[in-house]
């Protein structure tokens, strides 16, 4: 089954992820509304962090009902990362996945994704997805995509469309194949890594994911433990 995409495009906007959030809250907007905008003035992402959007770059916000537990949403999270790596991956060369949604060009990151949800009980009522593509312009730490030419409005069809098809994979229960995919596209088992939440840091090597997508993280006593937040620095 298709999401049937309904986009919505702006010049200048705060953040599309907040016009998204306010749609699906005040109005109830169905499943495949997507906001794009030229350019953001507080664009952000995960853990309160700011999002760098002048114009040139890839905004947008989609909406998702997908009728599932909250603990699932890690394996969305994936699903979309995979989506993005193989659209940006139809355009640009040298690309990785880095757990849990990090997109990375020669090692930098190129593009981020940010996962908000309401929930009603223990159950999704929806997902606001928030992908940012650094195409032409990338803040010092990061990287750009590598594509100046690709029109931005081709890559978020690109997007949609491989989206469109992993989301289908995923609600016909095949998250297994989407999580190999993945593994396929990431940093490899056995790299070792530094986690970070809030002040607290953990190094390891990386293990694989769970069934729902969370990071497995080994230490040095061959203690294996699941990780299912945080910041990862490939060490
Ligand atoms: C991250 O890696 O921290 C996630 C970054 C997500 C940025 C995008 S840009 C479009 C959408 N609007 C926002 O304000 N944030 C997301």
């Amino acid at each position: 089954m298709s999401v049937h995409w309904h986009s919505e495009a702006h010049q200048c906007v705060e953040s599309t992820q907040t016009i998204l959030k306010q749609k699906a809250i005040e109005d109830g907007a169905p499943e495949g509304v997507v906001v794009v905008a030229t350019e953001q003035k507080s664009g952000h992402g995960r853990h309160g962090r700011s999002w760098h959007s002048p114009p040139g770059n890839l905004y947008m916000s989609l909406l998702l009902r997908p009728e599932c537990p909250a603990v699932q949403i890690g394996q969305l999270s994936l699903m979309i990362s995979l989506s993005v790596y193989q659209a940006a991956g139809d355009v640009a060369s040298g690309l990785e996945i880095k757990w849990p949604n990090d997109l990375l060009k020669d090692g930098k990151k190129c593009a981020g994704l940010i996962l908000e949800t309401e929930l009603s009980g223990d159950q999704v009522d929806w997902l606001a997805v928030g992908i940012g593509v650094n195409v032409v312009d990338a803040p010092e730490e990061g990287s750009r995509m590598g594509a100046a030419s690709v029109k931005l409005n081709d890559l978020k069809d690109l997007i949609l469309e491989k989206i469109d098809q992993n989301y289908d994979l995923w609600r016909q229960g095949h998250f297994d194949e989407i999580r190999d995919k993945w593994l396929d596209a990431a940093h490899e088992v056995d790299t070792k890594m530094e986690i970070k939440l809030g002040k607290q840091r953990e190094q390891g090597y990386f293990h694989g994911l769970d069934d729902n997508g969370n990071l497995r993280l080994k230490s040095d006593d061959g203690n294996v433990r699941t990780v299912s937040a945080g910041d990862v620095y490939l060490v």
